[in-house]
């Protein structure tokens, strides 16, 4: 049983918006700190679009969503977090940003709070030097969507207590996820495998081995995977999946993990996939269809 009552999320993206759904929806009072009025007001009206997808499932009743909405609260100020038995972060994937949130956080924050990250490629141990509390910081790695994948990876790095592990198992548990215990190397498991998939994925496509559909018609027709890599890639985002890479080859120094010429030049291009409309795929069309880049 957890004895976590009050959840705070740092970020209302894809992912912190979906953390603080499936944290409102456990029962939990949860408070989202986003960056600006219009971005808390954008991931209340992306919980509220998530829950009506529950509900059109049958995963969910509108007297779940309207409960879980009355627990949902969202602000720009940092010390509106201060009570909350966890803090779970989930903000751009970089070191800067998150250590100095953290930072922040640690200062206003209860000594009993757990304080996790949801990094796809950094390690916990260098975001949690930015706090003075490493024994109480864990790595809390959920997939996307949220609602919907099961998998958490719950990350023990250096300093983590067993304790603060063992907290972290039982919250998890009470979202009704799976949790795996992962080592605090860079990309935990998912992503030390996933990573170099979907990059390849773009130096096959830069190499001519096929089109941008083919190559995702032949990944799920051929073993089955829910979605081809470039349908994938644009649902992470290719902002996020570029971070992520440089992290992941700053850390091994292995190509495998080296972003292509072409994910770089599409993220410059502002092309991160479908939370901008356009990625490898044109999402203003119904359905959407492959982007011209040129290759
Ligand atoms: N809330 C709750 N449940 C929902 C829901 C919502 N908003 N929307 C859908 N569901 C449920 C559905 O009821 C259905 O459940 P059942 O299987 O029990 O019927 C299930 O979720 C699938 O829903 P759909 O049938 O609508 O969707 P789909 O079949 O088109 O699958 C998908 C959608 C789950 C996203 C699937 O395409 C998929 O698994 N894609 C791959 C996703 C993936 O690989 N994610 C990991 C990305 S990497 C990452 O996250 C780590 C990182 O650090 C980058
Ligand atoms: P996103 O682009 O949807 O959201 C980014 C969030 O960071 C927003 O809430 C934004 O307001 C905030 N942000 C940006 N700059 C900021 C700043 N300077 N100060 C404070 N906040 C700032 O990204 P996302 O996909 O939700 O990713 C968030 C985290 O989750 C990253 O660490 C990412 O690696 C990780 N993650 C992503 C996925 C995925 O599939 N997208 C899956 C698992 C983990």
């Amino acid at each position: 049983m957890s004895d976590i009552k009050r959840v705070g999320v740092l970020g209302g993206g894809l992912m912190g918006s979906g953390i603080a759904q499936v944290s409102a929806a456990s029962g939990y009072t949860t408070t989202v700190r986003e960056v600006s009025d219009e971005l808390c007001a954008r991931s209340r009206a992306a919980i509220a679009k998530s829950f009506d997808k529950a509900i059109e499932k049958g995963k969910a009743t509108a007297t779940d969503k309207d409960a879980a909405l009355s627990r949902l609260a969202f602000t720009t100020s940092l010390a509106d977090l201060a009570s909350a038995d966890i803090v779970i972060e989930a903000v751009v994937e970089d070191l800067g940003v998150k250590s100095e949130m953290f930072r922040e956080l640690d200062e206003l924050c209860g000594a009993e709070t757990i304080f996790a990250s949801n990094t796809s490629s950094l390690t916990i141990a260098e975001i949690a030097a930015a706090t003075g509390r490493a024994d109480r910081f864990v790595g809390m790695h959920f997939f996307n969507p949220v609602p919907v994948m099961k998998l958490v990876e719950v990350v023990r790095a250096i300093k983590t207590s067993e304790t603060t592990v063992e907290r972290a198992l039982a919250f998890v548990a009470s979202l009704g996820k799976e949790p795996i215990r992962a080592r605090d190397n860079s990309g935990f498991v998912v992503n030390l495998l996933l990573v170099p998939y979907m990059i390849d994925a773009i130096r096959a496509l830069e190499s001519g081995v096929a089109s941008i559909q083919d190559i995702d018609k032949g990944m799920m027709l051929g073993a089955g995977y829910p979605m081809g890599p470039f349908t994938l890639l644009d649902f992470v985002g290719l902002d996020t999946t570029y971070k992520i890479a440089e992290i992941m080859y700053d850390e091994y120094r292995e190509q495998r993990y080296a972003p292509p010429p072409l994910l770089k030049r599409m993220v410059i291009a502002g092309m991160y996939g479908k939370k901008s409309g356009l990625g490898f795929y044109d999402y203003s069309k119904n359905p959407p269809v492959p982007n011209d880049i040129g290759v």
